[in-house]
């Protein structure tokens, strides 16, 4: 292989990992934000902190069902929030503190 060949794999591999990396801090970014500004509007996060721990099918029925409770999230928000939410463990401090 090249000189070439070996920097711009290199180059390659750098940019796929920034990339990953980059999407999965937004996507928690996005999480806290919508946490904040719209899971507080009708109760308190001491709801949310209580279900941590579930499950990617508890939190798409959860989420979705705040959709038809009034709560004003897009198709992504709810996307969003099921990957945030399921990913936290219990007691996950961005919630319960
Ligand atoms: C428009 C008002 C409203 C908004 C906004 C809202 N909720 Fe709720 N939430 C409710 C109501 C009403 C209940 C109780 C009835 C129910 O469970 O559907 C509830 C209950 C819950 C529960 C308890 C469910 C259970 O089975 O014990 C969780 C968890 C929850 N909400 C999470 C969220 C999250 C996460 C968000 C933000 C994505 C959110 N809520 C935004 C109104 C809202």
């Amino acid at each position: 292989m090249s000189v070439l060949m070996k920097v711009l794999c290199l180059l390659a591999f750098v940019l796929v990992f920034a990339a990953m990396t980059t999407h999965t801090g937004r996507a928690s970014d996005d999480g806290e934000r919508i946490l904040n500004n719209v899971c507080n509007q009708c109760h308190s996060h001491e709801r949310v902190c209580r279900n941590l721990g579930r499950d990617e099918g508890f939190w798409d029925a959860t989420v979705n069902r705040m959709r038809g409770n009034g709560a004003p999230l897009s198709d992504e928000d709810i996307e969003t929030m099921v990957t945030f939410l399921s990913g936290l463990e219990k007691n996950a401090p961005v919630v319960c503190e």
